[in-house]
């Protein structure tokens, strides 16, 4: 159900649920993409004289109240992109909020503090979240579903909220499931993933359920190291999650007989430690060695991957493929977006996932507008891919 679906909502309360999840340090936002990701549907409500009711959550606060994840910072950066003040109620539905809805004109935008401020949020009992939902219900005539990054959540302002009040998708949510499923859905082929990040034990329904998908895997990141552990080589002192090793070998060997493609990096940037000034060198993937840490895909595999992408119709991209964070380790991710953005230019669909994916496309000075669609959702995404169901999806349906 869309937004239209909620009829005339002038003068109306509307709680919409939106992730403004962001990188802090300290009080300053460093990447405000989830913010402004949520503009269109916030605007699109202002323009209708809807009264907007928003909340979010911030972090992982202890189901108290806690300063150092208060969505003040979030507020403030809220009302600069609006152009209009956003007033934050001190609580979720007690006396601030009551009031700072009360107070609100038709058109005007309040955020709530911090949801996960209230243990019932996050609940495992049913019973608990369904009252905070209830009162979260009390504060608003209509419900807005557009915090895509937490519709893998069976939270009560993700799911029971919307199963009391009249509620409907926002735009966000519904131009991410749309993005998205066309890779999820009958995808274009060549069908392409690239999966990267430090943990393979984060990433295993994806893989199981991209073996029976996708044409190509193409893996590198902290995670990559656990693949070439399987094959057997060894990787020096490089992140192993050994306990994975199996499940790897089996996944190996799936994707050998069911003719899905699996793309190992040929050569590993490796340094002596982990940090930015490292002394490093390029070593051949199948021999790290000992006592050498490989912290990227090397030249040679990023213009293999480049390679192996630039076919691609359908490209899904979660994960860094080593650490961007320092200009050093860099390179193979530098190699994995421009190749995904050359094979957008051609024609190509690509989806990145992840924030940590999207933050190095920010951060690396990558036009976004180079990939077909970069996802604000990490665990929602990736549980796309997965082809589960998401809790605050189908309650909408
Ligand atoms: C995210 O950052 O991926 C979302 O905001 C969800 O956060 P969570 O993993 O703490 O539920």
């Amino acid at each position: 159900k869309t937004i239209d679906s909620l009829g005339d909502l002038r003068g109306k309360r509307v709680l919409v649920r939106s992730d403004f999840n962001v990188p802090l340090d300290g009080t300053t936002i460093t990447d405000d993409g989830r913010i402004r990701a949520a503009l269109p549907t916030l605007t699109r409500l202002v323009d209708a004289g809807a009264r907007v009711v928003v909340t979010a959550h911030l972090g992982r606060p202890k189901g108290s109240p806690d300063p150092q994840y208060s969505l003040a910072p979030v507020a403030a950066r809220l009302g600069e992109l609006l152009g209009q003040d956003v007033a934050l109620a001190s609580d979720l539905v007690g006396e601030s909020a009551r009031s700072t809805v009360e107070a609100l004109a038709d058109g005007q935008v309040a955020l709530l503090e911090n949801v996960r401020f209230d243990a019932r949020e996050t609940s495992k009992v049913d019973a608990e979240r369904e009252e905070l939902a209830g009162e979260l219900a009390r504060l608003a005539d209509a419900f807005v579903s557009d915090g895509f990054g937490v519709v893998h959540r069976k939270q009560a302002s993700v799911y029971d909220v919307a199963k009391v009040l009249p509620s409907a998708a926002g735009d966000l949510v519904l131009q991410e499931v749309e993005s998205l499923s066309r890779a999820t859905t009958d995808p274009e082929r060549p069908y392409a993933v690239v999966l990267g990040g430090s943990k393979v034990s984060d990433k295993l329904g994806v893989i199981a359920n991209l073996l029976t998908k996708a044409d190509r895997l193409l893996i590198g990141g902290g995670m990559v190291f656990t693949f070439l552990a399987a094959q057997g080589h060894s990787v020096g002192s490089s992140l192993l999650e050994e306990d994975q090793i199996d499940t790897v070998r089996g996944y190996l060997a799936q994707a050998e007989a069911g003719g899905v493609e699996i793309v190992l990096p040929t050569d590993i940037v490796a340094a002596d430690s982990f940090a930015a000034d490292a002394p490093h060198t390029t070593v051949a993937a199948d021999a790290i060695p000992d006592g050498k840490m490989g912290l990227d895909i090397g030249p040679d595999s990023g213009a293999l991957f480049a390679a192996k992408l630039a076919d691609a119709r359908t490209i899904a991209w979660n994960g860094p493929m080593g650490v961007f964070e320092f200009d050093a380790f860099a390179g193979g991710t530098r190699a994995v977006a421009q190749g995904i953005i050359d094979a957008t230019a051609a024609g190509g669909f690509s989806i990145v996932g992840g924030g940590d994916s999207a933050a190095a496309v920010r951060r690396l000075g990558f036009d976004e507008a180079g990939f077909s669609h970069i996802s604000t959702g990490g665990g929602a995404s990736l549980e796309l891919l997965e082809g589960k169901e998401l809790p605050g999806l189908t309650v909408l349906a």
